[in-house]
């Protein structure tokens, strides 16, 4: 196992989109940011220097972070920001887990800019799937014409979330349609198959994505290996990731790739997007530029029963070894969430008579503003947090603001049942892409309408999908279980960023275990609040 360090300056650049200048902060002047690749096994050396006027974190998304808890990089729960001109360095290794995550930052809509590939590959250098040619990664992302800061500023303001973006991305550009465009184009040759490694980095927004004329075998998702799963559409909520097989046997050429919006909430009622699918080329050696090129057959952005397909078919590959799923549960709970409407709030400048909450069991999540979570539990900080997280209530009551954990034994089998609801505990209209840190949790089961402990029958123990983050269904549910085998302050929230400063959040407090089991102190650099 090898030791891989990076430094990342984390500062201003100067870009054109859509035929604007403005300045954006990125990671080293690159969008989307650079790639990391290590090995599993490998220790991750990051120093982060923040010479943006902005307090962040970064968090390597779907880390399990191992006895490394305070190197998960999520702002307020795991580490105060890194201060502007200040730096820290993250330090963890990478066990057990291989394929495609991410990194990203973790405080206000900075990580529309600040984002990046995390690349893991076998230690045996073997893939559990016929070797590709070659690897393509395509970071899906959203771009704003305005400080991404100040939408977010905004959107708080107004109380009704930031404004939605100007254009969709793939690889940082928006492609032949938009203003002004730019376009992503990777090359090909005739015959060869290609592992496109699938991120949606995007803020607020499920995304299919398709390539004119080529079919895929998803092999992973979340880095996590499933069966093969052909497929002519990928559907990936942000914060997910997919690893698809693309063979490069078509017609030599130049085809559309289209990453297009998926919002199941507009079933009645579409959103007003001014561009609302990002292109890039997909060209076959030899072929010249100017040869016109194919675009994908476009589905709607209300198509759930698409979305439905794919989310619900993927299943584990189950090698030797391999975890499986745990039969006992110690810990069960429901996890109603959703958003709501509320009076406007002191402070609230610009609203107009009523304001969005979210809320899990009608508690919103209040981030702590003194100290970390995390070091508030190892240094037995008071009254920063309550462990009186709820589970769901029988009545509805108003949504209350708190920072309440759900406190877990060191090993606990946790099942949560996650309720997509909306105002009032009418079910919700909207997807919501659930995300927990520190822990792959199999994905037993999924399904509309309101989870029925009779439908328990239905999951599958056998070889469900292994994620870090599911889109749970408008109006639907899943059901998820993870062994709490890492002590420390997890976060569990919603990875549409609009809904994070809502509320949609909670915390899994995990107790040490026996030694070696503990939480270790804080690195000595360790971000001081201000
Ligand atoms: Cu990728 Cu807490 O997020």
């Amino acid at each position: 196992a090898a030791v891989v360090e990076h430094t990342f300056y984390v500062g201003g650049m100067g870009i054109s989109r859509l035929c604007m200048n403005s300045v954006i902060y990125t990671v080293n002047q690159q969008l989307p940011g650079p790639i990391i690749e290590v090995s599993e096994g490998d220790t991750l050396v990051v120093h982060v220097v923040n010479a943006s006027p902005y307090p962040m974190s970064l968090h390597w998304h779907g880390i399990f972070q191992l006895q490394s808890g305070w190197a998960d990089g999520a702002n307020m729960i795991t580490q105060c920001p890194i201060q502007p001109s200040a730096t820290f360095t993250y330090v963890f290794t990478i066990t057990g887990q291989e394929g495609t995550l991410w990194w990203h930052a973790h405080a206000s809509m900075l990580r529309a800019t600040i984002h990046g590939a995390l690349i893991i590959k076998p230690r045996t250098g073997r893939y559990p799937f016929p070797t590709p040619y070659a690897e393509i990664p395509i970071l899906l992302g959203e771009w704003w014409n305005r400080n991404v800061d100040d939408v977010e500023k905004d959107g708080l303001l107004t109380g009704l979330g930031p404004a939605m973006s100007d254009a969709f991305t793939i690889n940082g550009l928006p492609g032949d349609d938009a203003p002004c465009g730019g376009t992503f184009e990777a090359e090909v040759e005739y015959g060869k198959t290609y592992l496109l490694r699938i991120i949606n980095a995007a803020v607020n927004t499920e995304l299919f994505f398709r390539v004119a004329g080529h079919a895929f075998t998803v092999v992973a998702a979340d880095a996590s290996y499933t069966n093969p799963y052909p497929t002519d559409v990928i559907v990936v909520a942000p914060g997910q990731t997919v690893d698809a097989l693309m063979a490069a046997t078509a017609a030599p050429g130049r085809y559309y790739m289209a990453a297009r919006a998926f919002e199941s909430k507009t079933v009645a009622n579409p959103p007003p997007f001014d561009l609302t699918t990002a292109t890039a080329v997909l060209k076959y050696k030899g072929v010249p530029d100017y040869a016109p090129a194919a675009m994908p057959a476009l589905l709607p952005y209300t198509d759930v029963i698409t979305a439905a397909r794919f989310y619900w078919s993927l299943t584990g590959l189950l090698r030797p070894g391999d975890p499986v799923v745990p039969k006992a549960v110690d810990h069960s709970m429901v996890v109603a969430f959703g958003l709501e409407q509320a009076p406007c709030a002191p402070g609230q400048t610009k609203c107009q008579g009523f304001s969005m909450v979210a809320s899990m069991n009608r508690y919103s999540f209040r981030f702590p503003d003194k100290v970390s979570l995390l070091e508030a539990l190892f240094r037995g900080v008071p009254n920063v947090y309550s462990e009186e997280f709820p589970g769901w209530p029988a009545a509805m009551s108003p949504a209350r603001k708190a920072t309440s954990v759900r406190k877990v034994k060191f090993n606990d089998v946790v099942e949560v049942v996650l309720q997509n609801e909306g105002y009032s505990g009418a079910l919700g209209t909207e997807n919501h892409p659930v995300h927990l840190h520190g822990f792959n949790f199999f994905l037993l089961g999924q399904g509309l309408g309101r989870f029925d402990p009779r439908m328990a029958s239905t999951l599958n123990l056998v070889n469900p999908q292994v994620r870090n983050t599911v889109a749970v269904p408008a109006g639907g549910w899943a059901v998820i279980r993870f062994t709490a085998n890492n002590p420390g302050m997890w976060f569990m929230h919603c990875h549409l960023d609009a809904h994070l400063p809502l509320g949609l959040a909670m915390v899994f407090e995990v107790l040490n275990g026996p030694a070696p089991y503990l939480l270790p102190p804080p690195p000595v650099d360790y971000p001081r609040c201000h």
